[in-house]
């Protein structure tokens, strides 16, 4: 352990606070979280955190969503800036416009958008469980799914409902292509693949699982090969690593390198994290009119998850 590490640690104990961090974030705040998980079980996480302050490790919707079921606690993260190049792609002024030209649609947002898209949403959903929400959807409506094309289409295969998709990705998964994965699998063919379903369909259509982060965890961890070759984020790597130290990980390369780095995810740094801490700041701030209009889209997630 550093001693920055311990710093932090120190600091932790003293403030009370809970640590939540994403899989995707430094291997250094991985270590020293309170928990790590994508973004289900960081929102049941922060739903639970005991405590008066959390301090979220990951991106700025994480943190809102954190908020959203925590309104009275402080949500700090170590750096504001660290947004979403997918939560980006769906404005909320655009949305609400897209709504009053075609009223009626059942609004279906993944996790990655801002908390005030989430506040015109019907239910939101994640990675870990799009399936079963949209089945859960009143079947006389129409969805709208947001903000991921990618998702949404993989979500249509795997449910064979019919939805319109917002023209939102993520900039990191649509840097894999089909060809860059057909070549590391023919350099490991006794490799299998896992990807995340934000990779584009010619992506996903060369892995063995498409998924979510933590059921990368799962699902190589019940696998009985011993090498795996990893198309998302190259935090999760660090992850995989540390539950199944007796596996290899490939990172799945992109046309230009092997180095999938999410540059939001890596705006926090263990030094930023401390300072947070010293500081109980930066503050993730929300009005009460968002939180309240935001928060029964993400329970009808928490609770439709869970049946
Ligand atoms: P998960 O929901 O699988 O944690 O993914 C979040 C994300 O940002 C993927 O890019
Ligand atoms: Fe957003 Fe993509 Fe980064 Fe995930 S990896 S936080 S979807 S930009």
């Amino acid at each position: 352990m550093t001693s920055v590490q311990r710093k932090f640690l120190q600091l932790k104990m003293e403030r009370k606070a809970v640590v939540l961090a994403h899989n995707y974030q430094r291997r250094e705040i991985q270590e020293v979280a309170d928990f790590v998980g994508d973004s289900l079980g960081l929102s049941y996480a922060a739903q639970q955190a005991k405590g008066e302050i959390i301090l979220f490790c990951g991106v700025h919707f994480m943190a809102e969503t954190a908020k959203i079921v925590n309104p009275e606690k402080k949500v700090l993260m170590p750096d504001l800036n660290a947004g979403c190049s997918l939560a980006d792609s769906c404005p909320a002024d655009k949305l609400a416009d897209y709504l009053k030209e075609n009223p009626g649609l059942y609004v279906v947002s993944y996790v990655n958008c801002t908390a005030a898209v989430k506040a015109l949403s019907d239910v939101i959903c994640t990675s870990g469980n799009a399936e079963r929400i949209v089945n859960q959807v009143p079947p006389d409506r129409e969805i709208l799914f947001l903000p991921d094309r990618n998702l949404g289409d993989w979500v249509m295969q795997k449910t064979g409902k019919k939805m319109r998709l917002w023209d939102g990705d993520c900039y990191v998964h649509m840097e894999f292509t089909a060809a860059s994965i057909d070549r590391v699998r023919k350099e490991h063919p006794e490799a299998p693949v896992v990807a995340h379903p934000e990779c584009t369909r010619s992506v996903r259509a060369l892995a063995d699982e498409v998924c979510s982060t933590e059921k990368m965890v799962s699902f190589c961890q019940t696998h009985p090969a011993k090498t795996f070759i990893v198309v998302t984020e190259e935090g999760m790597l660090h992850r995989l690593k540390r539950e199944l130290p007796g596996k290899n990980f490939i990172p799945g390369p992109t046309d230009h390198c092997a180095c999938a780095e999410c540059r939001y995810m890596k705006m926090n740094t263990l030094e930023k994290a401390v300072s947070a801490l010293e500081n109980l700041a930066p503050e993730v701030v929300l009005s009460p009119e968002i939180i309240a209009k935001a928060k029964p889209p993400i329970e009808r997630m928490l609770n439709w998850s869970r049946k």
